[in-house]
């Protein structure tokens, strides 16, 4: 049992995907806690509605964004958290998070990475033309979007999608794949080499 801390800033979709995921006993997890930027997110409720604890830090109240990811960082420490999940947090994430928890913090993108970084990017997808779009997982590092894939799913652009339409579309894969990279790692299944992750799967005794 692994515990996770979420931070979201939004209507965190993915986060109940996530929570279902532990639910359904599909994910061997913990959500420990849920941390936000935004005390207007809707994500709040989720966490009440589920019981997980949650907290609301104000960028504002501080001197500098070390400071604002350091509190962070001392906040999922209080709460035990293994693995830091972003889900929908639309803020980059600097290096006292990441010099925390190296290699353990996840997040998850509406794009095929390294196409399409950083906001708005369903819409990119649509204004570049592109036929087929996505979703990205993976570890992240100091850049914006960067870092180890973890995992990546394709879906196709329908000549007639809207940004809401496209974003629908490539949701349904989030959901799916969020909940399948943190079960990945919780079973120890993802090893890091260089810019590459790889997946061990389990060979069946012939
Ligand atoms: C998701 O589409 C996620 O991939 C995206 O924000 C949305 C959050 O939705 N994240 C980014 O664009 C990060 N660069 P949610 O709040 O319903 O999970």
């Amino acid at each position: 049992m692994i515990n996770i801390g979420v931070l979201a800033s939004g209507r965190g979709s993915n986060f109940q995907s996530i929570i279902d995921s532990i639910d359904r006993g599909g994910l061997a997890a913990k959500a420990a806690c849920l941390i936000t930027d935004n005390p207007e997110a809707y994500a709040i409720e989720r966490a009440k509605r589920h019981n997980i604890p949650h907290v609301y830090i104000n960028p504002a109240a501080f001197k500098s964004k070390a400071l604002f990811y350091q509190r962070i960082a001392d906040e999922l420490n209080a709460f035990g958290v293994e693995l830091v999940v972003l889900a929908g947090f639309m803020r980059v994430v600097k290096r006292p998070l990441i010099e925390a928890f190296p290699m353990r913090v996840m997040n998850i993108h509406p794009a095929l990475l390294p196409a399409f970084k950083g906001l708005h990017a369903q819409r990119q997808a649509l204004e570049y033309g592109v036929k087929i779009a996505g979703c990205t997982v993976h570890f992240v590092d100091e850049g914006v979007d960067t870092g180890p894939i973890i995992l990546q799913e394709a879906v196709p652009v329908l000549p007639d999608d809207s940004e809401d339409s496209l974003s629908a579309r490539i949701l349904e894969c989030e959901h799916r794949m969020y909940p399948l990279a943190i079960k990945l790692y919780a079973e120890g299944k993802l090893k890091v080499s260089g810019n590459r992750v790889k997946i061990a799967t389990v060979m069946p005794i012939l």
